[in-house]
């Protein structure tokens, strides 16, 4: 019988807690699972007597749903949401909608919109982001796909997402891939965070000899004011928290970061869209090099850490890496966002700005209370070019960076590694400069290879070669940019 609201495939732990989330919102929702253990093992247990039907076949769970029937995938992203994807389009009519709320390459969802839109279906890609416990009591989503499927789709989704006092933190993000861009760009930020503060606390600990108990204490305190987040919450949690022998687990996890591959897919983006997203990128080689566990080990060896030679006033100190995290995170997001704008620009879409904020202002891994500051800066300014031209960005920045350069000075004369932290004053620097470096590389290219060159005299786009040996002609390479 037709009565389910939704279906859902993957009854892995995000697949569970979002039809938990379905049911206490009033959905009923038909579960699939390709182990069919799985499914009964959830059916007796959390899942019991709530509005959750159990299927056993794709077949039975397309069955199960009104029309327009909704499926949403919680697979692993890649070839296994394409092998769904078949198995269910002779299953479905025209104008049904599959969804699929894994972590995919956002051009993967666009291909699939433009494929199933061919077959008369919809498609939608939605980044899901909190975890567990975000799945279960409230996410955020961020849809995106044909935007035919949103209405359809659109009081489950808000319903079941956080919210961010009255708004829930889904919106419709755009067309095709736009959903999982975004989610991918929130996942670089992401990385962007954690790195930060775990140069921080490398800071702390290294630097300033700080135990994890009074490195908690920083954080749990930080995480009072503009810092406020959950990765700085966590964090102090983390600190506390003590192995079986009574020390800080934190001492006894290994220092080599995994990943699956959202930061590096942000990365490459914004290599190819020509943006320097310095900070997320730079979080990423970070976790690279972190996981050379045996060379660095070598590497120690032959290199070892000279003792320290600057003695730091360890409460002067402490709010200089608070500055300058503060200011790191600025500019992370600025880049963030300089990303997403170019991105709508080159795929044509109409991205909200301030709504993606107020996306990630609730539920989601980077939520915090900054996260608010930036959706007031777009309400303001919708046009708003670049995050460091708001009032309250500019201030900020300002009123940290002497902190931010004596941190990262700190740091230096330490030796302890501080890319990410690094990078964003790198970037700051080479942004706010009228006049960079880039006439001698503009002077290199034209000397080795006549690649020509701009004045300042002349008007832009005017290209000017010299023959600097005196011995060459005067042709000029053909000019092209990447
Ligand atoms: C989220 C997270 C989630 C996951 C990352 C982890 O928004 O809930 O981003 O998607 O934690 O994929 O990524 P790494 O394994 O690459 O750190």
């Amino acid at each position: 019988m037709a009565q389910a609201d939704i279906g859902l495939i993957g009854l892995a732990v995000m697949g569970q807690n979002l039809v938990l989330n379905m049911a206490d919102h009033g959905f009923s929702v038909a579960v699939y699972n390709r182990s069919r253990d799985k499914t009964d093992e959830f059916l007796a247990g959390e899942a019991a007597n709530k509005s959750i039907i159990a299927t056993y076949s794709l077949e039975e769970l397309v069955n199960s749903l009104q029309t327009p029937r909704k499926v949403m995938l919680m697979v692993k992203a890649g070839e296994v949401v394409d092998a769904f994807i078949e198995q269910l389009v002779p299953l479905l009519s025209p104008g049904d909608i599959i969804i699929d709320g894994g972590n995919s390459l956002y051009t993967d969802s666009t291909r699939r919109t433009a494929e199933l839109k061919e077959k008369g279906l919809l498609f939608i890609g939605t980044g899901v982001s909190g975890g567990e416990e975000g799945a279960r009591h409230g996410p955020s989503i961020m849809p995106g796909g044909n935007p035919e499927a949103w209405h359809a789709v659109k009081p489950i989704f808000q319903s079941i997402a956080a919210k961010a006092g009255n708004d829930p933190c889904c919106d419709w993000v755009g067309d095709a891939g736009a959903g999982h861009y975004v989610k991918m760009v929130h996942n670089g930020i992401e990385y962007g965070d954690m790195q930060l503060i775990s140069e921080a606390y490398q800071l702390m600990r290294e630097g300033l000899g700080l135990s994890a108990d009074e490195c908690h204490a920083v954080f749990a305190e930080w995480n009072k004011g503009v810092l406020d987040s959950y990765l700085i919450e966590i964090t102090a949690d983390i600190l506390t928290f003590k192995d079986e022998d009574g020390e800080p687990l934190i001492d006894k996890i290994l220092d080599a970061a995994g990943q699956k591959g959202t930061g590096k897919w942000t990365g490459i983006s914004s290599l190819e869209m020509g943006i320097p997203l310095t900070l997320i990128t730079e979080s990423v080689y970070a976790r690279c090099l972190s996981a050379l566990k045996d060379e660095r080990i070598a590497a120690a060896k032959i290199y070892p850490h000279k003792p320290n030679t600057m003695t730091a006033n360890k409460a002067v100190m402490l709010q200089a890496i608070h500055d300058a995290l503060y200011a790191s995170k600025i500019i992370s997001y600025t880049q963030g966002y300089m990303l997403m704008r170019e991105a709508a620009k080159n795929f044509g879409w109409q991205l909200n700005f301030g709504g993606i904020a107020l996306m990630w202002r609730g539920g989601c891994i980077i939520r915090s209370t900054f996260l608010g500051e930036i959706k007031r800066a777009f309400d303001e300014q919708p046009g708003l070019l670049n995050l460091l031209q708001d009032s309250f960005f500019e201030h900020a920045i300002k009123q940290a960076e002497a902190n931010w350069r004596k941190a990262l000075i700190f740091a230096i004369e330490q030796g302890i590694p501080t890319p990410a932290l690094s990078s964003a004053l790198a970037f700051f620097d080479g942004y706010r400069c009228a006049n960079g470096s880039a006439n001698m590389l503009q002077a290199q290219r034209d000397y080795f290879g006549a690649h020509t060159y701009e004045r300042i005299d002349a008007p832009r786009g005017h290209r000017f070669h010299t023959d600097w040996i005196q011995s060459g002609g005067n042709v000029s390479s053909t000019s092209y940019e990447v």
